[in-house]
C-alpha cells in the first residue's frame, strides 16, 4: 500500500514520523474523509473547503493548494486497486520539543492514505441498525474536523459494547450528532435536519441530503430537535462519508416506526445513489 508522507509517496511499512510530532504528543491537527467512486474523488472541492476551515480553526496554514490537492490526491488514487476507494488525509503542526504552545518555523506533517471503499450492503440497508443515546461531552468545537478524537472513539465503543452501529449524541436534551456520523430524522413524512453549529461537524454528506431534499420538493426543516423527538420519530437516518446513508430502527432498544427503514429513508438514498453515479459519470455535479 503506497501512502504519501511530506512530500513523498512510498509504502506504508516505510513511513515514519517522529514520536515528538505535535499530532502524536498533542492530537494537534486535524483531517478530512474523501470517498473515492470509479475512481474520482466525490464532493472534493468541499471536502477540502472544509479542510480549510478547519486549519483556520487550529490556526494551522494550509500546506497545498486545492490545485497541489487534486493533483496529490489524484497520484493516491491512481496508486490503488480499487476503484472505490476513501482517502484518509491528515495535517499536524508539525514535529517541536514538547510545549502547549505554538512552535516557531516548523513544517507541518502532511500525510495521506487510501483504503478500499467498503459502502454498506443492500441487505443491511433493508433491514437498518441499531443505535443508542448517550451525552455529548466532546468540546465546544466540534465543527473542527480535528484529529484529536477520543471523546468520539468513547463515545463509539458504547456503541459497539452494546451490539450497536452508532451512538446518537444528545446535548442539553438536543440532538447534536452520532460519534462519526450525522442524524436526520423524519416527523410525519418531514425530514429534520439539526442546524449546523460549533457543536457538530458540518457534514459533506449532509449538505448533500440536503441539497437533495430541497431540489427534489421533499418536505424538510433544518431546526433544532429536542430528545423527545428523537425517540418519537417515524425515521432516523444516519449519514457519512463512508456510511452515505443508513436507517436507524432501533434506538437504546426502542423500534423506530414499525422497526423497518421507512419510505423517506427509500425515497432519499435511491436520490443519493443516482446523485452519485451521475456525478461519477461527469455527466452533473448539481444535486437537482
Ligand atoms: N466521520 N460527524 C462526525 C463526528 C464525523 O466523524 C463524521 C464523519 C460526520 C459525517 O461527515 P461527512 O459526511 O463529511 O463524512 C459527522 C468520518 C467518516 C471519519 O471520521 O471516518
Amino acid at each position: 500500500m503506497m501512502i504519501y508522507l511530506n512530500g513523498k509517496f512510498l509504502p506504508i511499512e516505510q513511513a515514519y514520523i517522529p514520536v515528538l510530532d505535535r499530532g502524536f504528543i498533542f492530537g494537534d491537527g486535524v483531517y478530512e474523509v474523501i470517498p473515492v467512486y470509479s475512481r474520482k474523488a466525490f464532493r472534493l472541492e468541499h471536502h477540502l473547503a472544509r479542510l480549510q476551515d478547519s486549519l483556520n480553526g487550529i490556526r494551522l496554514s494550509n500546506p497545498h493548494t486545492n490545485d497541489q490537492w487534486c493533483q496529490l490526491i489524484k497520484q493516491l488514487i491512481d496508486y490503488h486497486d480499487s476503484d472505490d476507494q476513501y482517502i484518509y488525509l491528515h495535517i499536524t503542526r508539525g514535529v517541536a520539543k514538547r510545549d502547549h504552545a505554538f512552535p516557531v518555523n516548523i513544517s507541518p506533517t502532511i500525510f495521506m492514505m487510501s483504503n478500499a471503499l467498503l459502502t454498506p450492503p443492500k441487505e443491511l440497508l433493508q433491514k437498518g441498525v441499531l443505535a443508542i443515546t448517550a451525552e455529548d461531552n466532546r468540546w465546544g468545537r466540534c465543527d473542527i474536523k480535528a484529529i484529536s478524537l477520543l471523546p468520539n472513539v468513547l463515545l463509539r465503543q458504547l456503541a459497539v459494547d452494546a451490539g450497536a452501529t452508532e451512538t446518537i449524541l444528545l446535548r442539553d436534551g438536543f440532538l447534536t450528532e452520532g460519534a462519526a456520523s450525522n442524524i436526520f430524522i423524519v416527523k410525519e413524512s418531514k425530514l429534520l435536519a439539526p442546524p449546523k453549529s460549533h457543536l457538530m461537524l458540518p457534514g459533506i454528506t449532509y449538505d448533500v441530503v440536503l441539497e437533495l431534499v430541497e431540489n427534489h420538493a421533499l418536505p424538510y426543516d433544518v431546526r433544532p430537535v429536542a430528545e423527545q423527538e428523537l425517540r418519537s420519530a417515524n425515521e432516523i437516518l444516519l449519514t457519512s462519508s463512508t456510511k452515505e446513508i443508513m436507517p436507524i430502527v432501533s434506538l437504546d432498544g426502542k423500534l423506530i416506526g414499525d422497526g423497518r427503514p421507512g419510505p423517506f429513508f427509500h425515497k432519499l438514498n435511491q436520490l443519493y445513489q443516482h446523485y452519485k453515479e451521475l456525478t461519477m459519470r461527469g455527466k452533473q455535479v448539481s444535486s437537482s
